[in-house]
């Protein structure tokens, strides 16, 4: 029976990857996968997830199954972490949660309970989104339509097109939103834009789903969050992704939560029992260690600091690569402004650069990224920055 199925081309990223492990240029440059890299191109386990690897092992005596929803000490330091531990919500009684495996697990749990809900929901995207979005959303059955977002011409965003479209968005349909440091461009709403479309959720009914992978790789952990904790105090209903993967660094033990805000206390007991049973449905129980580990991390406050200060490192550094980069393609002498680059924030920025000048970096250059010219920031370093800004500029010159 299998033969009948059509053998698909392997995931655009995942292909970059094995052609760059291929490519025996010694001054090759990955800007593919969206991993966090230090200055020598690794990603090490952060100091604070090391204590508590060793808190761990002292504590954990079995290896038993943990329940559908996770650890709760995980849950609460999470929903804290994201809402503000003083949240009117949380006060309220007014999230369910689960811990899930990954942000991608958290995406496709709430999928599924939104098909529940109804299984004509229809999920707004940004144009463009995080690629994956649309298997982790699509494949549950929810119908995927998109809003605009990104304006490559001026690199930035089409904020009053965004905002017309989703005048136009049904009672009921859904707006993915990113929380913070938007996959793949970069550009991120300000405080002010936030207010608009909060205003618009509270006055058409949509429900907002915010993805939030990345908190403390923009402004901070707080300032990360402010649209997702407006939105959260002024609607009814909304829905939350969120990911460990990287602010812990904690990719492979899959650590995300998936948290739903309901209208009431009652309304939790429902959301919460719907969620474990999605939950029950697909893994059954999600991975324990990597939970466990930020529930040791969130519940102790010198851990907490040590963490914190970790996750200001990386956001201080990316700041620094993309002032670096730059400077070294003015140094260049490249035509385009690229002081974009620096009003981008988190891990990813869109160069903006043509699907042809990007295949050009990688076969003459040995530069590697995705073709709608998106980058991985924490892929450059002061050893390759000269060598990636030459190699742009000779590209958009010769070409
Ligand atoms: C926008 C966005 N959402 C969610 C995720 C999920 O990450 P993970 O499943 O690794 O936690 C990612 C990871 O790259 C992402 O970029």
């Amino acid at each position: 029976m299998f033969e009948a199925l059509p053998a698909l081309s392997p995931d655009p990223i995942l292909g970059l990857s094995a052609a760059f492990k291929e490519d025996s240029n010694p001054h090759k440059i990955d800007l593919g996968v969206g991993v966090y890299k230090d200055e020598h191109g690794n990603t090490p386990i952060l100091k604070a997830v090391s204590l508590a690897q060793q808190e761990l092992d002292k504590r954990e005596t079995s290896k038993v199954y943990i329940t559908p929803q996770g650890h709760q000490g995980y849950i609460d330091g999470m929903l804290s972490l994201i809402l503000g531990a003083q949240s009117p919500v949380l006060k309220d009684n007014r999230v369910a949660g689960v811990q899930a495996p990954g942000g991608c697990g958290a995406l496709r749990i709430l999928a599924e309970l939104l098909m529940r809900c109804n299984k004509d929901t229809v999920v707004w995207v940004s144009d463009p989104t995080w690629a994956n979005h649309i298997p982790l959303l699509g494949d549950a059955g929810l119908t995927l339509k998109t809003y605009p977002y990104f304006d490559k011409a001026s690199a930035s965003i089409k904020f009053e097109a965004m905002m017309d479209c989703l005048k136009e968005v049904k009672k009921g349909d859904v707006v993915l939103l990113h929380g913070c440091c938007h996959n793949p461009t970069g550009a991120d709403l300000t405080n002010k834009q936030w207010q608009s479309l909060t205003e618009l959720a509270v006055k058409n009914g949509f429900l907002p789903f915010v993805d939030l992978a990345y908190q403390g790789f923009g402004e901070s952990l707080e300032e990360d969050v402010y649209g997702l904790r407006l939105l959260a105090e002024s609607v009814d209903e909304m829905v939350i992704a969120a990911s460990c993967s990287k602010n812990f660094g904690l990719y492979r033990e899959r650590v995300g939560l998936a948290a739903i805000i309901g209208k009431d206390a009652n309304t939790k007991k429902i959301t919460q029992s719907q969620i474990q049973s999605v939950a029950r449905g697909i893994y059954s129980m999600p991975p324990s260690y990597g939970g466990a580990l930020v529930d040791i991390i969130l519940a102790n406050e010198k851990l907490s600091e040590v963490w914190k200060d970790e996750v200001t490192e990386m956001r201080e550094r990316m700041i620094t690569l993309r002032k670096l980069l730059v400077d070294n393609l003015h140094k260049q002498g490249v035509d385009k402004d690229f002081d974009f680059v620096n009003r981008q924030k988190g891990m990813f920025s869109f160069l903006c650069i043509s699907p042809e000048h990007v295949r050009t970096l990688r076969s003459e250059h040995s530069v590697y990224f995705v073709d709608s010219s998106r980058v991985n920031i924490a892929g450059i370093n002061h050893s390759n920055v000269e060598v990636l800004a030459k190699a742009i500029a000779d590209t958009l010159k010769s070409h």
